[in-house]
């Protein structure tokens, strides 16, 4: 289980969701068969949070850090017009090439745009503003990423930062990604630009508004 939440309010809350498409689904099942970090997939919640965030606020560019194997990635783009884009980077072309592979059979697969290699590097070369930024990769860099995307944010758009409350650990933090989590959220909280609320679902997630 990832997050704090127990098994049983996890699976009711799934049990009353909109179920994932027939993509996402295909995204999941062959992750959860290939990989031993499948636990890494935001989820049909968590998903479906993201699809009606951005259907919610009209995004149509919207940035993704941590791709994987494009399980999140999708779900964004399912929520934005057909004329929408969701860029996304990740570091590694294997998990990547699941991903691609299963966008192309997506009639949302063509708003997706994948840029490999180390995500601070392909945030520089791109152009804001965005409507939505979703961070969900190396913690460590996780204040790195913030200061790379808030400039590059609309006013009044969202930024949502994934695995806040590293499955309770951020209360009693030991390891070195514990503490990066913890300085990330407080850097968060004293960022006078946005507005933050931070939420429960799954691992936890960050959602702050550009002031
Ligand atoms: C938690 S997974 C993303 C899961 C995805 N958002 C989902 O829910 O479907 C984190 C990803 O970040 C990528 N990553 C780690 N360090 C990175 C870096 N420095 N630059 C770009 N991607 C990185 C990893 O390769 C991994 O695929």
């Amino acid at each position: 289980m990832l997050g704090i939440n127990p098994e049983a309010i996890l699976t009711y809350c799934e049990d009353h969701t909109t179920p994932d498409s027939p993509v996402c689904k295909a995204i999941a099942e062959e992750t959860h068969a290939k990989s031993e970090e499948a636990r890494m997939l935001v989820g049909p919640v968590q998903g479906m949070f993201l699809t009606l965030l951005a259907r919610s606020i009209g995004a149509r560019r919207v940035l993704e850090i941590g791709t994987f194997t494009g399980y999140s990635a999708l779900k964004l783009a399912e929520g934005l017009p057909d004329d929408g884009e969701v860029i996304t980077c990740d570091v590694d072309p294997e998990v990547t090439a699941i991903a691609q592979k299963h966008w192309n059979k997506s009639p949302h697969g063509k708003k997706i745009t994948l840029r490999l290699g180390q995500a601070l590097k392909s945030v520089e070369t791109l152009s804001g503003p965005f409507d939505l930024i979703f961070v969900d990769a190396d913690k460590g860099n996780y204040i790195n990423y913030w200061e790379a995307c808030v400039p590059k944010l609309r006013t009044g758009g969202l930024i949502v930062a994934d695995n806040v409350l590293w499955s309770g650990r951020v209360l009693e933090p030991k390891e070195k990604d514990d503490h990066a989590v913890v300085a990330f959220n407080r850097h968060v909280k004293n960022d006078r630009r946005v507005d933050v609320v931070m939420l429960t679902v799954r691992d936890g997630i960050a959602m702050a508004c550009k002031r």
